[in-house]
């Protein structure tokens, strides 16, 4: 009886911190304008087998490339998005394009706005992840005025930020 009693709540306490040490499989930004824009839209990754898949939706955007990247801090607080911090890099690697086998692992790239000011993007990224050191979650994600060059140190010119979010876990498909 009292063994029982016991063994309920240590059960419970197990199963608790199963579901808390599952990886996340699907993870979630919302982007919102910094002060000044109307950049705003969403960001999906999904575990894939080769890698973290993206689904970019963005509009408000200038027509063209604008860089595109997982920043250091989950924080959007700051009116022009300084607050997200420097690229996220957590293998010291120099900033490069998301190609490359030695980049940053926030640096997706460009995202590139049509006509109407709406970029939509899909692809396989083979460095970032939801687990492991290169886990994007709780990272900010930061979409910029200009062209990502993909190779000036370290934040590919890019410019302003005009939009910012935080990647957080969200619920399996
Ligand atoms: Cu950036
Ligand atoms: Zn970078």
């Amino acid at each position: 009886m009292r063994s029982s009693a016991l063994l309920l709540p240590a059960a419970a306490a197990l199963a608790a911190a199963a579901a808390f040490a599952a990886p996340a499989t699907k993870a979630v930004a919302v982007l919102q304008p910094t002060q000044g824009n109307k950049v705003e839209g969403k960001v999906t990754f999904t575990a894939a087998e080769k890698g973290l898949k993206i689904n970019v939706h963005v509009t408000g955007l200038t027509p063209g490339k604008h860089g595109f990247h997982i920043h250091e801090f989950g924080d959007c607080s700051a009116p022009d998005g300084a607050s997200a911090g420097g690229h996220f890099n957590p293998t010291g690697d120099p900033h490069a394009a998301p190609t490359d086998e030695k980049r940053h692992a926030g640096d997706l790239g460009n995202l590139e706005a049509n006509k109407d000011g709406v970029a939509d993007l899909e692809y396989v990224d083979h460095k970032a992840a939801l687990d492991g050191a290169s886990s994007v979650l709780g990272h900010g994600v930061i979409v910029h005025a200009n062209p990502d060059d993909l190779k000036t140190q370290p934040t590919g010119n890019a410019g302003g930020r005009v939009a910012c979010g935080v990647v957080g876990a969200a619920k399996a498909d």
